[in-house]
């Protein structure tokens, strides 16, 4: 990778700002009782281990890991839980955190199969949404940004497991995509 493979969509500093005030905000909401704060891995970790340090009362975390792109742009619409919750969630409250808020397929799947499990509550915070791509009938609770519809990668989040670790929302660039391509590593 190159630093011209992507631009710098919303930087660093910014990302920082709205994450102390989406924790704010869910210390603030949230009614006595468990809260259990769950990342749905690979693309939240970064920002899950940011907002979690902005919630300022009692809170436990587990992951969850489900499939659904591949090494595409395109969600396959396919949803699986490729690693489950390590405890029981029945009577507590519930916060999903993901990384991006796209055609809502994943969300929603994992919303449903969280509600089977009887939490107390069950709300989403998501540091991006598209909401331009929505197909499936899901909306979160909190959320950093809204984005137009176009891929980013950073804080987490992946084109063909790189780019996580940028520490920028960025876009790729097409000429990226397409030589990553070209190497047989993105589809
Ligand atoms: P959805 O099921 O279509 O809402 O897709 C959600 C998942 O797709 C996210 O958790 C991301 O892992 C991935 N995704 C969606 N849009 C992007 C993007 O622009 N860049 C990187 N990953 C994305
Ligand atoms: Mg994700």
């Amino acid at each position: 990778m190159n630093e011209n493979d992507v631009e710098i969509l919303i930087p660093e500093e910014q990302l920082k700002q709205r994450v102390k005030e989406l924790g704010r905000q869910i210390t603030a909401d949230y009614p006595d009782g468990e809260l259990v704060v769950v990342g749905v891995l690979k693309g939240a970790f970064i920002f899950m281990a940011d907002l979690v340090r902005e919630i300022k009362r009692e809170v436990t975390v587990d992951f969850l890991e489900v499939s659904s792109y591949g090494k595409s742009t395109e969600s396959s619409g396919q949803v699986r839980i490729l690693k489950d919750l390590k405890d029981p969630i029945e009577g507590k409250h519930l916060l999903l955190v993901e990384d991006i808020l796209d055609s809502g397929n994943t969300l929603h799947y994992v919303k449903n199969v969280m509600q089977q499990r009887h939490p107390a509550s069950i709300r989403i915070c998501c540091m991006l949404d598209k909401p331009a791509r929505r197909s499936a009938p899901i909306k979160s609770d909190y959320s950093g940004y809204d984005i137009p519809d176009e891929f980013v990668v950073g804080y987490g989040l992946d084109y063909a497991e790189l780019y996580r670790h940028l520490p920028s929302i960025c876009r790729i660039l097409p000429e990226t995509v397409a030589r990553i391509k070209a190497e047989g590593r993105g589809e």
